[in-house]
């Protein structure tokens, strides 16, 4: 519950302009802790990075809620010209994409232009062996985004293309068994969006226990698992469940985001773990910082620190 209080405090005072037009001017140094920067490049050397701490990585341009078909079409060209980028680079791209940013919800020729922007995506991803996974937005995209995904998995196999499902909603456990018969890449996160009781659930233990059941439903089914959290009791539980279950390491992976507990990344992959991490990049940082500062207390000490410091 105070959890959720403080979630809610933080995203409602960023909402605000003044505190947005502040943060914009005087917070890029802060969020470069979780943005690896303004271009491909720097999100391609922070993967070279990780790689030699035996770390992979998942990238994602950063933008969200567009606001026209011209400039969806041009944010899944950048995605588009990423995954290009990484090929170029050898890299197997691995990228992260939300729908609302390629234009999820307009219509464009008869057709949902979110759904159209994602299949050039997943069709040039899996051309270069990629992978693209569809984050998870706010609850009213879900039930487009599930069938978005439906239809990808449809079209490319569901070895290109992945979703996210989270523990905090009551809808969740329902979804999860109404995508069984696509046996799904599935990334399981908590949720980070400011939700309504009526959907999500207000206590943190609920919504851990939702998790567990979520991860280990999913694992006994035999689909691919991404257990994205920095939960160490949680990631702890999820060993001990696969060793007990005989369930291979080929099986899942752990994911967490760049910057944010960095020694258990690197702890879990020196242990022979396959690890991913969550690399966002681009100009549109501020909606992901916030998200980011509304996760733990002691991150908006860190940003005020920084953005006053001197
Ligand atoms: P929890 O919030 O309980 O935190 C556990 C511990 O982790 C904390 O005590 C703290 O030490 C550390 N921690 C967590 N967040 C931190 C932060 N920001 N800074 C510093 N320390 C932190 N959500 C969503 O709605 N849709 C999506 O598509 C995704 N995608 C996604 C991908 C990946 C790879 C990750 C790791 C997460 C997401 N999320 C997401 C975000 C997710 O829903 C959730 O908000 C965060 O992962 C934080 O929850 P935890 O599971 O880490 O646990």
């Amino acid at each position: 519950m105070i959890d959720q209080l403080y979630r809610k405090a933080v995203l409602t005072v960023s909402g605000q302009k003044p505190i947005e037009t502040l943060v914009r001017s005087r917070g890029w140094g802060v969020a470069q802790r979780f943005v690896a920067g303004e271009d491909a490049q720097s999100a391609l050397r922070a993967v070279k990075e990780l790689e030699k701490d035996g770390i992979l990585g998942n990238l994602d341009l950063l933008g969200e809620f567009v606001t026209s078909p011209d400039t969806a079409n041009e944010f899944a060209g950048r995605v588009l010209s990423l995954l290009d980028d990484a090929h170029a680079a050898r890299l197997k791209p691995y990228v992260s994409v939300k729908l609302s940013s390629v234009g999820q919800g307009m219509t464009v020729e008869g057709e949902d232009l979110g759904l159209a922007n994602a299949r050039r995506i997943v069709a040039r991803a899996k051309g270069y062996g990629g992978f693209v996974c569809l984050d998870m937005e706010d609850h009213p995209r879900v039930d487009q985004t599930l069938a978005q995904f439906r239809t990808l998995v449809g079209e490319f196999g569901n070895a290109h293309v992945g979703t996210v499902l989270q523990s905090y909603l009551y809808r969740t456990e329902g979804d999860w068994a109404s995508l069984q018969d696509l046996e799904p890449n599935l990334r399981i996160v908590k949720g980070a969006y400011l939700e309504p009781e009526t959907v999500a659930m207000p206590d943190k233990a609920d919504v851990d226990a939702a998790y567990r059941r979520l991860v280990y439903a999913q694992m006994k089914a035999g689909s691919y698992v991404n257990v994205a959290t920095h939960d160490e009791g949680l990631i702890a539980d999820v060993e001990h469940f696969a060793l007990a279950h005989g369930i291979s390491r080929d099986a899942f992976e752990f994911q967490m985001l760049y910057g944010v507990r960095r020694d258990l990344q690197k702890d879990l992959a020196a242990r022979g773990y396959r690890v991913r991490a969550y690399i966002p990049y681009g100009r549109d940082w501020y909606p992901y910082f916030s998200r980011r500062i509304a996760e733990r207390p002691a991150n908006v000490m860190f940003v005020l620190r920084g953005m006053f410091k001197g």
